[in-house]
């Protein structure tokens, strides 16, 4: 199919279907997923699971996780569980009643820059004003004065460290306060912003798709699967690892891309998503990328959007926009940073696209009505006017328009670079081609790829949990590797080298720049 063939169907469907696409509960006839091998699960006991079906079962072995110990940030809305209740008389937390506190996972090691970086960390049980927290370099046998957390939900201890040198790995630990002899929560190690001249390497997963512990549609597939590539990029000690969306999946309770009504549950996917990734969350930051499974699409409510979102701003923190000198959003949807001789430009494309796309015949999405908005497309374009990097990379769920196997698909936004010259993507790839991008990286069709388009690279990393992998029949690719793993990515002043990992770590393709 040519890229002509896409006719804008929004303009005869009507208003009301450019307004929603909340999925909504829907499911049972509305979710189709080519490839899905899970179809017999949709059908199970209750597909709209109530609040008691997933308040309770431990994330990390443990048996004392709850789905709802928190403040859920900044609504204000207080719920009740392990780590303290609200009674008429004011917060009775498990501090007072000598409970010790625990971790859930790893903490997860958020923007580091130049002189620092933040630590977020989850309680099981417990309550952050018990921890403390303290770095070293790791050439060091002294640890610095250790800090008390804020903590931006009741559960969660967080920590901005500051005062380190660029480029260096920090040694961290999380302790009880209250007991010097015990051992340390976690032990784990941060890595400072590099400066030009260096030589590091990052991970890139994409689709890990894990829901909440009761999920029944996706079952325990993702989970194990998203922890082995874990464990492999663990292994490759990257200094962070981008996951370029679809971090959690929400089939079982909201339907297919419906929108979650649930806070407590989306941070339940969280939880789950933060537990998988293991120590490699302890020991690499984390950067997120949206994808169309995180309930921020743009079609959404603005309420709707803000559930998901106050989670996300919660439970796996971003750059804010005064982190980086090329500052970003304040929702933490789009940012850049620099590492070394590289550029990282974090786009996002599912908020600011306001029609359903859907994958289903009939709805008004079309391949080429995606957009950043305008907000966001001037500041990629500023933020690559301002560039003196040498290496320069876009991170984006999927394509600023579609170019796939049929004419469903490309509307969903798959393609890669098949789409380079579709919709709002044509500006884009217009700009990487004037401001010297070298490589676009993306997520969405859950296939390891790569095509080159006018010299850029368009390059997929395949899928660290998604259970479909995508045929060309959809995805329009003759050339893809459908094994789950995850992108290996070394940088240096002279050269990058992108590997695709397969998990269990076997290099199945790799490619070099320049
Ligand atoms: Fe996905």
């Amino acid at each position: 199919m040519t890229v002509g063939a896409f006719a804008k169907r929004s303009a005869v469907l009507g208003v009301a279907g450019l307004l929603a696409c909340d999925g909504g509960q829907s499911l049972l006839t509305n979710d189709r997923v080519p490839g899905d091998p899970y179809p017999s699960s949709i059908g199970g006991a209750g597909n709209v699971v109530g609040s008691a079906a997933f308040a309770s079962g431990g994330l990390d072995g443990s048996s004392t996780a709850s789905y709802y110990p928190v403040g859920i940030g900044g609504t204000g809305i207080v719920g009740q569980g392990g780590s303290a209740t609200i009674s008429d008389s004011g917060v009775e937390t498990d501090a007072d009643s000598g409970v010790p506190p625990k971790l859930i996972g790893a903490p997860l090691i958020f923007t580091p820059t130049t002189s620092g970086f933040g630590l977020n960390a989850v309680l099981a049980q417990g309550v952050p004003s018990q921890l403390k927290a303290s770095v070293r370099k790791q050439s060091s046998r002294v640890w610095q004065s250790p800090l008390s957390p804020t903590s931006p939900a009741l559960d969660l201890a967080q920590w901005m460290f500051s005062g380190l040198e660029p480029g260096q790995e920090y040694e961290y630990q999380v302790e009880n306060a209250s007991d010097e002899q015990a051992a340390p929560l976690y032990l784990g190690s941060a890595t400072t912003q590099r400066e030009s001249g260096a030589t590091f390497t990052f991970g890139l997963l994409t689709d890990s798709h894990i829901e909440p512990p009761d999920a029944v549609y996706t079952g325990p597939g993702p989970e194990q699967t998203l922890r082995s590539v874990a464990s492999d990029i663990g292994s490759a000690h990257p200094d962070f690892m981008i996951n370029m969306g679809d971090m959690l999946d929400f089939h079982t309770a909201f339907g297919f891309n419906g929108a979650p009504t649930d806070s407590a549950y989306v941070r339940g996917a969280y939880m789950r998503y933060r537990s998988a990734l293991g120590d490699a969350l302890g020991n690499a930051a984390h950067f997120p990328v949206i994808g169309n499974w995180e309930g921020e699409n743009g079609c959404f409510t603005a309420d709707q959007i803000e559930l998901a979102r106050s989670q996300r701003l919660l439970y796996v923190p971003g750059p804010t926009p005064d982190t980086y000198p090329q500052s970003g959003s304040s929702a933490q949807d789009y940012y850049a940073f620099t590492w070394g001789d590289a550029l990282f430009v974090v786009l996002n494309v599912m908020s600011y696209t306001t029609t359903v796309h859907l994958l289903d015949a009939g709805e008004p999405g079309a391949p080429d009505d995606w957009t950043l908005g305008e907000a966001q497309m001037a500041w990629l374009q500023e933020t690559l006017e301002k560039a003196n990097s040498k290496w320069r990379f876009l991170f984006i769920h999927h394509t600023v328009g579609g170019a796939a196997g049929d004419y469903d698909n490309s509307a969903y936004g798959r393609g890669g670079g098949q789409a380079a010259h579709v919709g709002e993507q044509a500006v884009v790839h217009q700009l990487m081609q004037q401001y010297g991008v070298q490589i676009f990286f993306y997520g969405h069709d859950h296939v390891f790829t790569d095509m080159v388009v006018d010299g850029i690279h368009y390059t997929l990393p395949g899928s660290a949990g998604a259970p479909w992998k995508f045929s060309s029949s959809e995805t329009g690719y003759s050339s893809y590797w459908t094994d789950s793993g995850y992108g290996r990515v070394e940088v240096g002043p002279t050269a990058v080298d992108v590997q695709f990992v397969a998990s269990g770590g076997n290099v199945i393709y790799e490619y070099q720049i320049p």
